[in-house]
């Protein structure tokens, strides 16, 4: 099949054709309807919503010749030129490629000559916040004396770098995120007058995958119609985009939140192996995990960005186990090691680490409860005089320990979330003289080993310097014993003695 270039194609032509954006729509319209247009505009909004297409139905609506309610005939001269790109009076300055001040000075000279071929100029400036401030200054003189038979379109995706004297002299009109339904209407209306064959478990895919940007949807579509003639599924979806299942990623997740860690590096590599990119994967975990959140703050409301109806169940359930913090914590890891991975591919390794961090931060809930209580108690206990028997002195001891533990622990979190991570997974042995003793049990020698790397080991030191005020190093011990709650103050004793606590403020 030719490359069809369907965004091109399917720009709307008139103000009845443009998806979504109503109040945009009406409002313009009526103003075209009622002859009530400004001499500014300014649209905002996201990639792909509609800003220039609607820039230039009211470029066509003001210099139409035979404007039928409202709406560019798309017949006449100018609007054929206007929609050919050749009509001298529609101006169109990317001020995102000639961000100089020289297209904005070559424009006020301009600005004031009468449209040569039509009845108004109309310049469309894209991607306006890229002016420079001098551009910027030479705009709004102009805008503060506009001419006669002169129309401004600003658009911009960052509304918020525009400076406000610009924006109190223009009309602004916000554009919104097109909806899931919208895209896909969209793209079955597209697909059946072109005679795609695409079933809609695969529009879904592209539409979710689109985020509510029109173009973006449509050029999906056509990436899928070069790749292929015929009938279009899911899967030819996934392979295009090189995207696995929604149904693979949830999964993964779900032994991720198990703790399940011989399964999510099983899973992880059989992707790998069938050719998945790492950096796709963990672009594809990142957008899971949001929609993870999006679904334990918004239930069934949640619009949902790649979990698709077979993940439903699953996502379901991983909302009531999961809460909403840890949730946070891994979508800030995986988009930590999505970033790192877009610069050294093919370090499959980064991203299994960062999925089995993130086990260990949906394991990390009951620690995570306890020092948040714990944190709240007074870090040196008053001792009541004469009280002290040698039982609540070992409890006082345990107590201790399990303060600093969690003074040390809260530190290394404000510090860096992953070292969190790993460092909760160990237990406080005690500290004696210049060394802070942490045991690891078995089946945490990642855990023990990622800590004993200098960027880690660094950050607990420095922690506990803040609350010893001197110098202390940082062991790491290996705890052969598997049932290590039970053993751990036992061990801690036969390695260092009856006085492993030695805490001092
Ligand atoms: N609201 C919409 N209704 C129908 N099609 C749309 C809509 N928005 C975008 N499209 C499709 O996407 C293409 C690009 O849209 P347009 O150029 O208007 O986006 P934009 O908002 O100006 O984006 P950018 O910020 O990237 O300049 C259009 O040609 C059209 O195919
Ligand atoms: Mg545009
Ligand atoms: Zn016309």
């Amino acid at each position: 099949m030719a490359y069809l270039a369907l965004y091109r194609v399917w720009r709307p032509q008139k103000f009845t054709e443009v998806v979504g954006q109503e109040q945009t729509v009406t409002a313009l319209h009526n103003s075209v309807k009622e002859d009530r247009l400004t001499h500014a505009y300014l649209f905002c909004g996201p990639r792909g919503t509609g800003k220039t297409s609607i820039a230039k139905i009211l470029a066509k609506a003001v210099n139409c010749d035979n404007i039928i309610d409202g709406e560019p005939c798309n017949e006449c001269n100018s609007c054929q030129d206007i929609n050919n790109g050749n009509f001298m009076d529609v101006i169109e300055i990317d001020a995102a490629s000639n961000r100089g001040i020289d297209e904005i000075r070559d424009l006020r000279e301009k600005v004031r000559i009468m449209p040569a071929q039509g009845k108004k100029k109309v310049y469309i400036i894209d991607e306006v916040h890229m002016l420079t401030t001098e551009a910027f200054n030479a705009l709004l003189k102009t805008l503060e004396e506009p001419p006669e038979s002169v129309i401004f379109v600003l658009a911009t995706t960052e509304a918020h770098k525009i400076p406000s004297t610009i924006i109190s002299r223009c009309q602004k009109y916000n554009f919104h995120r097109l909806t899931l339904p919208q895209i896909v209407a969209r793209l079955k209306e597209v697909s059946n007058r072109n005679g795609i064959d695409i079933d809609d478990e695969a529009l879904d895919l592209i539409s979710r995958r689109a985020n509510g940007g029109m173009r973006d949807a449509l050029g999906m579509l056509d990436q899928l119609c070069s790749y292929k003639d015929g009938s279009l599924s899911k899967t030819d979806v996934l392979d295009v985009l090189g995207l696995v299942d929604d149904l693979f990623v949830a999964r993964l997740i779900d032994r991720v939140i198990a703790e399940d860690l011989v399964s999510t590096v099983s899973m992880l590599s059989s992707a790998l192996n069938q050719g998945k990119e790492a950096g796709q994967l963990a672009r594809q975990t990142a957008l899971y995990l949001r929609d993870l959140l999006l679904y334990k703050l918004a239930g069934q409301e949640a619009e949902l960005t790649v979990a698709g109806e077979q993940s439903q169940e699953l996502i379901k359930q991983q909302a009531l186990k999961a809460d909403k913090n840890q949730i946070l914590h891994s979508l800030r890891l995986i988009m930590d090691t999505a970033e790192k991975l877009r610069f050294s591919e093919g370090q499959k390794y980064l991203l299994e680490i960062s999925l089995l961090e993130m086990a260990s931060i949906f394991a990390s809930k009951q620690n995570q409860n306890e020092h948040d209580n714990i944190s709240r108690k007074e870090f040196s206990k008053p001792r009541i005089k004469g009280e002290s028997d040698d039982s609540s002195a070992k409890s006082e001891r345990n107590d201790a320990r399990e303060i600093l533990w969690n003074r040390l622990l809260l530190g290394v979190k404000e510090k860096k979330i992953p070292t969190h991570a790993l460092l909760s997974q160990g237990k406080l042995l005690g500290v004696k003289g210049d060394t802070i003793f942490i045991g690891f049990r078995k089946g945490y020698r990642f855990h023990k080993e990622r800590m004993e790397e200098k960027s880690n080991r660094e950050i607990v030191e420095a922690v506990i310097r803040e609350i010893f005020k001197r110098e202390i190093e940082a062991q790491f011990i290996f705890l052969e014993d598997n049932q290590y709650n039970d053993i751990i103050v036992k061990k801690a004793i036969e390695y260092f003695g009856e006085d492993i606590v030695e805490v001092k403020e």
